[in-house]
């Protein structure tokens, strides 16, 4: 019988599809005139959201969906996940007042855009093809995983949000960390978009 956690859990595609919206909305509020303060803010933000989510993609997701299917954009997910890391690497040690800082910033929004589009079109839809009975598990799997990595970075998070918050704009990229327990109260609305893309797909 499945556990109570994993019946409440939403489904780790929509789990991954919510992080991806949040980094993806930190990338749009990232403007060069912008002050060093909220730059970085964003730009720490970012980093920690993408540690985290390619991490649980790499302990729970990618491993799953390896076990059923083997193809290009699932061989070059880790790779890809490595080169986003060097990027967030560089960008954690260079001043925000470098030169190169925005450069950086945008080649790192290039590779995950680049990235999440091959999950959002290929990957996901292919886990909800191939292992729909798997989804809510994997969630819930995928939320107890969150909670121990973002707990000890917990700290950094708010320090990150705090500098990214600016006058008119909504900073959503580290509240990702945080998006098992949002998603927890979109369950069911969540999951009849996923059954009905799923239905869209198989048509
Ligand atoms: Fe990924
Ligand atoms: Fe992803």
């Amino acid at each position: 019988m499945p556990s109570l956690m994993s019946q409440l859990s939403p489904c780790i595609t929509n789990m991954i599809r919510l992080d991806h919206t949040h980094v993806l909305t930190a990338f749009h509020q990232y403007e060069v005139g912008a002050s060093d303060r909220l730059r970085k803010g964003l730009a720490d933000n970012v980093c920690l959201a993408l540690e985290i989510h390619t991490q649980l993609e790499e302990e729970i997701f990618y491993p799953a969906m390896r076990a059923v299917a083997d193809n290009e954009v699932l061989r070059k997910s880790t790779p890809e996940h490595d080169e986003m890391r060097g990027l967030i690497s560089r960008l954690r040690n260079m001043p925000v007042n470098d030169a190169s800082f925005d450069d950086t910033f945008f080649e790192l929004m290039r590779h995950v855009m680049h990235h999440v589009a091959d999950e959002e079109t290929q990957l996901l839809p292919a886990a909800e093809r191939l292992i729909p009975d798997q989804l809510h598990e994997l969630g819930a799997r995928m939320t107890r995983r969150r909670l121990e990595l973002a707990g000890p970075r917990a700290p950094e998070l708010a320090s990150s949000i705090a500098r990214s918050m600016s006058p008119g704009s909504i900073v959503a990229a580290g509240s990702a960390l945080l998006a098992g327990a949002y998603l927890l109260t979109r369950n069911k609305y969540g999951d009849r978009l996923a059954a009905g893309r799923s239905r869209f797909t198989r048509a």
